[in-house]
């Protein structure tokens, strides 16, 4: 585990995960946000019958906490059993953009980390 993993947070993602229904891929994410004010938002990955309406974990979280009025996030950490720190999706990448989340802990269950920002995870964003 590197140094700088917020630990809390990597706790909350992993509490998350457990919250999965991801009863078609049967494979439970699940990712947790820092707020500027310090409160951490949680979700994990909702699936549907009809495939594309399925929610990933991470916009789950980010989406729990600007419901809840936050615009910035100083934090992301997402987790899931892969044999390396799990890669985001295009789809959250473009989310964790549009808040420019600047420490985005890419996590596995056995504590491997991998700390990128959303401008490196996706370069080139698109942006209105
Ligand atoms: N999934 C996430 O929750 N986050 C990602 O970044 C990648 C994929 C979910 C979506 C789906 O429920 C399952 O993982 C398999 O794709």
């Amino acid at each position: 585990m590197e140094a700088e993993l917020d630990r809390e947070l990597y706790e909350a993602a992993c509490q998350a995960r457990e919250k999965a229904y991801a009863p078609y891929s049967h494979f439970a994410v699940g990712a947790a946000v820092r707020a500027a004010d310090g409160r951490i938002f949680t979700g994990c990955n909702i699936e549907n019958a009809s495939y594309g309406l399925s929610l990933c974990a991470e916009r789950c979280a980010i989406f729990a906490g600007v419901k809840e009025g936050v615009r910035e996030f100083t934090a992301l950490c997402v987790t899931a059993d892969t044999p390396g720190p799990v890669s985001p999706c295009g789809a959250c990448r473009q989310v964790m953009a549009e808040f420019a989340i600047t420490r985005i802990f890419l996590t596995n269950l056995q504590g491997a980390c991998k700390e990128m920002t959303a401008a490196e995870l996706l370069p080139y964003a698109f942006e209105l």
